[in-house]
């Protein structure tokens, strides 16, 4: 097992990471306020992994209840939301009860909202069973449901007291989901860490074969970048948002071709295409490097390439981007493998030249 430490003062939290640590969940949740849970979950992960947590659970006599909700995106709203606090209330959940949400970053979303707003807040572990849950949604506090008009806009900024992230349970992770998780992993090396983007161009036939020391480097790594970045900026008023390369395009192909259609990794992947070949124009990033990201999303087995749109489409879908800011399209791109930073006033041929590529 590894583990790092998100460091926010008395919020602080560990991150632990390996293969196996459900089995062991019991010992590692015995510092919490009281011996009671209430494990949030959908029936497709429990199926493969919730006996296993409340065995773990039961060897340390922590008093457990189940909530389950239905899979999927479509029940990440306010609805399902008001379904787990009723089922709160009904167990007599008190505010010392601690809410485990154990899933992909749906479960990780809607659990964490839930237990931000259950008597005003209740402890919050996340058991992340997606690898993009485990790279990403479950580290620095974001949780949400979505609203029919937009995704994940109505939420908190709620940090959990331990994240427990078991490379093993991705075993049972459909290949599709599994590799849509790396190009969050791509991205953290791309904005942040040049040493972990050259560590993926070594062992990225080993981390798509799901090898469990891979697996727990790319993990770990990922992790310790929007730790970093997360701690500088928990409230995304500056750099958190280098997070967010490749996303206004993913963002518009998300929408574009309706939500579902394209998983959000898949469209990640192919949006840093395109920011990366937009960096070569309006960032200097030397094209050399951009044609690396794109050689590194297809050994992922991911598309590099995005919906054959014109550019008023695509400024038309990203135009809807919550994160544009006074009508100016801001980009995070890229001026350096490893260095990112933001840009507006990017000029329509520039981006229209991209596009045309
Ligand atoms: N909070 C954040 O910072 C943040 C960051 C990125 C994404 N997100 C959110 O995360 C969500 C996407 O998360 P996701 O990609 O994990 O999708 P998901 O939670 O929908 O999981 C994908 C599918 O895999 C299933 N699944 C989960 N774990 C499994 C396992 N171990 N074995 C077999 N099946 C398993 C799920 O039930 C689901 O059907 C979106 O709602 C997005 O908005 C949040
Ligand atoms: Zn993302």
């Amino acid at each position: 097992m590894r583990t790092l430490t998100v460091a926010l003062g008395e919020r602080s939290y560990p991150i632990h990471v390996g293969a196996g640590l459900l089995q062991r969940s019991g010992e590692l949740l015995s510092l919490l306020p009281s011996p009671r849970v209430v494990v949030v979950t959908n029936p497709t992960v429990a199926k493969h992994h919730l006996e296993t947590l409340r065995n773990a659970l039961s060897a340390k006599a922590i008093r457990h209840d189940v909530i389950t909700v239905a899979d999927g995106e479509d029940h990440k709203d306010w609805q399902t939301l008001y379904e787990v606090h009723t089922h709160l209330l009904e167990l007599g959940a008190e505010r010392s009860t601690t809410l485990i949400a154990l899933g992909g970053g749906v479960i990780g979303d809607l659990a964490g909202f839930a237990a931000a707003t259950y008597q005003r807040g209740v402890p919050l572990v996340q058991v992340p069973t997606t690898l993009l849950a485990q790279v990403d949604s479950s580290v620095g506090g974001k949780t949400a449901v979505n609203h029919p008009l937009g995704k994940n806009l109505i939420g908190a900024f709620y940090q959990p007291r331990v994240v427990i992230s078991d490379t093993a349970t991705l075993d049972t992770l459909p290949e599709r989901e599994y590799v849509a998780g790396i190009a969050e992993v791509i991205k953290c090396g791309a904005v942040r860490d040049l040493a972990l983007f050259e560590w993926l161009e070594a062992n990225m036939e080993r981390l798509v074969a799901r090898e469990p020391d891979a697996v727990t480097h790319a993990v770990i790594e990922s992790c310790r970048i929007k730790a970093e970045i997360v701690i500088a900026d928990e409230r995304e008023s500056g750099e958190r948002a280098h997070l967010n390369f490749g996303h206004t395009f993913a963002h518009a192909v998300e929408a574009g071709t309706g939500y579902g259609t394209w998983l959000h990794g898949e469209a990640v992947a192919a949006g840093m295409v395109l920011a990366s070949r937009l960096s070569v124009l309006a960032a200097g990033l030397p094209a050399s490097a951009a044609e690396r990201i794109a050689a590194l999303v297809r050994r992922a087995r991911l598309s590099a390439d995005s919906p054959p749109w014109a550019p008023t489409t695509w400024l038309e879908w990203m135009a809807r981007d919550k994160k544009v800011n006074c009508g100016d399209l801001r980009f995070v791109l890229l001026e350096a493998l490893g260095r990112a930073t933001i840009r507006g006033g990017i000029a329509t041929e520039q981006l229209a030249a991209v596009l045309r590529l």
